[in-house]
């Protein structure tokens, strides 16, 4: 319950950095939705949204928020999404809903990605969330060999599929001291789509609700 609330704080928080007349990046999951929930009163002053997932559009759209292709707009000013770990450095964990390859594309579009988030998601380290790693169907079990290699325990995500119609590995036992180089080499692997550190392209701003307000980190 006191996380629900931390994270609908961070969320409505957000919602200041929002200016009018822009189409804004949308994320995936609770606190996102917090957040899709809090733009829908302000919805005459925005252009549209840009979703990170099939879940998000539908959420946009049921607040008859208009939902808007990625290649037709451009780059954005802001994209908002959550996070299931997040650093000091703002480096993130994502991926535990499986939009991760949609939110790195709409955080690489945006030239300020705000992550909103709950306090308990803040960690020294990051890897004690398993790490979602998104994978094409024919290349499972190759990729999972490749990372046990590297010291992680993958577990194929049972009876999911990602709107890009991939399976996700979440690989355990990772103690993330590199995150961009571990982000990069793991992309490397063929048949991965993509991996849910967000290193190279980390957040700008961290909000996180707390049990009295919030407080931001950047
Ligand atoms: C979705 O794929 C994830 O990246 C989410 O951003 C993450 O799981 C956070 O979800 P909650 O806001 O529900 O904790």
């Amino acid at each position: 319950m006191g996380d629900t609330d931390q994270k609908q704080r961070a969320a409505e928080a957000a919602l200041e950095q929002v200016e009018a007349g822009t189409v804004i990046g949308v994320g995936t999951g609770s606190t996102a939705d917090f957040f899709i929930d809090a733009l829908a009163r302000i919805k005459s002053k925005i252009d549209g949204a840009v979703a990170s997932s099939e879940a998000s559009a539908q959420r946009l759209r049921g607040h008859g928020i208009p939902v808007l292709d990625l290649n037709d707009v451009g780059e954005l000013p802001l994209y908002v999404d959550g996070a299931d770990e997040a650093n000091r450095h703002l480096q993130l964990i994502k991926g535990g809903g499986g939009a991760l390859t949609r939110e790195k594309i709409v955080a690489a579009a945006s030239r300020r990605f705000v992550c909103i988030a709950h306090e308990a998601k803040l960690v020294d380290v990051l890897g004690a969330f398993p790490l979602p790693v998104e994978v094409i169907p024919m290349a499972r079990s190759y990729v999972a060999r490749e990372l046990v290699r590297r010291g992680g325990q993958p577990v194929l995500r049972e009876g999911f599929v990602t709107d890009n119609g991939n399976a996700i590995l979440d690989v355990r036992g990772l103690r993330i001291a590199e995150p961009a180089k571990l982000e990069a080499d793991l992309n490397n692997i063929p048949g991965v789509v993509t991996n849910g550190i967000f290193a190279l392209r980390p957040a700008d701003l961290l909000i996180l609700g707390t049990a009295d307000g919030t407080r931001t980190l950047d």
